[in-house]
């Protein structure tokens, strides 16, 4: 649970995290910063961005700037790239990590509902990237994207769908930049992280009693859900020159929890040792 990468690993570096002012951009985040980044965090709330930014600044010593944002609003988040430019001079990452979710039939969502949605996740990392890519084309800039998608981006997961399609998107949009934009020196990459508590997505997806019924734990083999230090790590390194020949790639963080709940036979683990022993038995006798 330590931190992974040489100290000043991030040092004259700025990077931006959309949503960074909770749950794991906040964590993502305070690490950049251990590392000697400059971190430029953003989200619609300003009271929660501004406590974060002054928690984090005292915690690290290092330099936060909070600029609120929208991400569905394309204006606004030049807003926040040129304030993170007017402050820091340049950016060099962009960690698209905002995102909105909820646990529902489909049949019961509105239009409006799955707007919501899929306007954050996907329409809010489309604008952003756009908007930086832009930017750092135009200057002749090298530059870093990371996106935090989900293991169901590829998989698909009933009553979380316009998540799912939202987060699909992400990972199509992360691969085809990655070879559109090598060109200019620009890395696209993405995380795909299994259950991590944060207080933003078991409100959400284990609301109620639901978090008493089911243990996110129980469905990973590893029987763990992952530390925020473990994500830290592993977005400090894809956005750190260390990673500089990886590029279009997701990167599953997760126990192992997508590939036993696809794997056919995965649930034999339910099998005690005593019935392994008899049905051997059986079978040497035949
Ligand atoms: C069904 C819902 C709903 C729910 C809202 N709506 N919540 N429908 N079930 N639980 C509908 C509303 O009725 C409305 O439609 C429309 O969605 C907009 O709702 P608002 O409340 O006005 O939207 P807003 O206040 O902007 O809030 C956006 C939000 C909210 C997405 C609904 O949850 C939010 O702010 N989320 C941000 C953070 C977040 O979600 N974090 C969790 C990420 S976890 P109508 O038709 O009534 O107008 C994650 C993990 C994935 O992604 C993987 C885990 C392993
Ligand atoms: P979180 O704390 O709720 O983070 C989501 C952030 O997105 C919030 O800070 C929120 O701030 C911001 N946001 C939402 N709508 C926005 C908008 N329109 N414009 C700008 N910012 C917006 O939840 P989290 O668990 O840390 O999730 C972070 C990321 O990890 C998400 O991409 C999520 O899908 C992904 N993820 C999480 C898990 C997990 O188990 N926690 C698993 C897989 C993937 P405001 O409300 O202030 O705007």
């Amino acid at each position: 649970m330590e931190g992974m990468l040489k100290e000043g690993s991030f040092k004259g570096k700025t990077i931006i995290i959309t949503g960074g002012g909770t749950g794991l951009g906040k964590s993502m985040g305070k690490y950049m910063l251990e590392l000697g980044a400059n971190l430029v965090i953003t989200s619609r709330k300003s009271d929660v961005i501004e406590a974060t930014a002054s928690e984090l600044q005292k915690t690290t010593g290092g330099k936060v700037l909070a600029v609120p944002c929208d991400v569905r609003k394309y204006e606004e988040i030049l807003n926040v790239i040129e304030s993170a430019e007017r402050e820091f001079g340049q950016v060099h990452g962009v960690l698209n990590n905002a995102a909105g979710n909820f646990i529902s039939p489909t049949e019961r969502l509105s239009h409006r509902a799955f707007d919501i949605v899929v306007d954050i996740v996907l329409k809010g990392t489309y604008y952003f990237t756009l908007a930086a890519g832009k930017n750092w084309i135009s200057k002749k800039q090298q530059g870093t994207f990371l996106n935090i998608v989900t293991t169901y981006a590829w998989t698909g997961s009933g009553y979380v769908v316009p998540s799912a399609c939202g987060k699909a998107g992400v990972l199509a949009l992360t691969r085809s930049l990655a070879v559109e934009w090598a060109k200019y020196k620009i890395r696209c990459n993405a995380i795909a992280p299994g259950p991590f508590p944060t207080e933003g997505a078991w409100s959400r997806l284990l609301p109620g009693d639901l978090v008493k019924k089911f243990d996110p734990a129980e469905r990973i083999p590893l029987k763990r859900v992952g530390e925020h230090q473990e994500l830290a790590n592993l977005a400090a390194y894809l956005m750190s020159d260390f990673s500089a020949n990886i590029n279009g790639e997701v990167i599953t963080i997760d126990g192992g929890e997508w590939l036993r709940n696809g794997g056919e036979f995965s649930h034999l683990e339910l099998i005690p040792n005593s019935m392994w022993d008899a049905l051997e038995n059986s079978r040497k006798k035949n």
